[in-house]
């Protein structure tokens, strides 16, 4: 398991605008210890510098200042679904999954698939399945290379309710048997609350850590229990300055076809 260190990190960058060549400011000095194996989720409204936040982790962003540091001092393998699937579209979706793959992995990846409710679309190129599918398929493909640090830019948005709690669970049985350290981006409140053994809020404006929980209770949690919404009124309270964010219910899906693949998955 690999935990980081993040030290002082501050990213700037242009602001846009007539005039004068002005900064903004979107981290600023955030510091934070990830215990190996945490499953950290991190909340704020949109535009704060969370997607930043993972890319800075990713080593995707060379332009901020502080440092990331890896416990054991190794890099480690590092899975990112972005918040915009990056699906190759000339290749079907077990192609995209098979990309990366080490040989032999595909019974694997079609188990993947049906961990994301995507049994059945194996065949199919991107541009045929919906936003919310496409972004199911981007997570299948991250977990198929076994991340030791899994970091997810709200993996789960715009799926319809039933099938979100479903994928939840599904994610934390993933982590659980897997263990991988995870850092998830949400807008959701009762996905933080349910899942996370740690919650991290970035404050507007300022860029700083607002709140930082952690959630020592075990699975699966129930957001109706007093500790868990303790938290979660918490968090709506501070969020009451926040923009309210937008968003859509994927629609024409249909129901998974029932199987014991994802069960399998989640019990090696
Ligand atoms: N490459 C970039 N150049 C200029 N501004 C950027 C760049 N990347 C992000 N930003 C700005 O930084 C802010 C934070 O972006 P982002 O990390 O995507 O926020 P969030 O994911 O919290 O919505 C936004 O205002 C965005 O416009
Ligand atoms: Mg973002």
């Amino acid at each position: 398991m690999i935990g980081l260190t993040l030290e002082g990190i501050t990213r700037r960058f242009p602001a846009e605008g007539p005039g004068e060549t002005t900064e903004k400011t979107v981290l600023q000095d955030i510091s934070l210890a990830i215990e190996p194996g945490a499953f950290v989720t991190v909340v704020g409204p949109s535009g704060v510098g969370k997607t930043t936040l993972l890319r800075i982790i990713a080593g995707l962003d060379h332009g901020f200042q502080g440092r990331v540091a890896w416990s054991e001092n190794r890099q480690p393998k590092i899975g990112m679904v972005f918040q915009e699937p990056r699906l190759a579209p000339w290749l079907s979706v077990i192609d995209n999954l098979l990309l990366i793959a080490a040989p032999g992995a595909r019974a694997e990846a079609l188990d993947l698939l049906d961990l994301v409710e995507l049994a059945g679309s194996e065949n199919a190129l991107p541009r045929q399945l919906s936003g919310g599918m496409q972004r199911r398929a981007a997570l299948a493909r991250a977990l198929l290379a076994k991340p030791d640090l899994l970091l997810l830019d709200e993996p789960l948005i715009s799926l319809d309710s039933t099938r979100a709690e479903r994928l939840r669970s599904h994610l934390v049985g993933y982590w659980q048997a897997r263990k991988p350290t995870i850092v998830m981006v949400t807008h959701d409140f009762v996905e933080a609350v349910e899942l996370s053994s740690r919650v991290i809020a970035l404050a507007p404006e300022s860029g700083r850590i607002a709140l930082d929980r952690t959630i020592p209770l075990p699975h699966p949690r129930r957001v109706t229990d007093p500790a868990e919404a303790a938290l979660l009124d918490e968090l709506r309270d501070l969020a009451r300055d926040w923009p309210a964010p937008s968003h859509t219910t994927e629609e024409g899906e249909a129901a998974p076809r029932a199987s014991n693949a994802a069960m399998r998955l989640l019990t090696i």
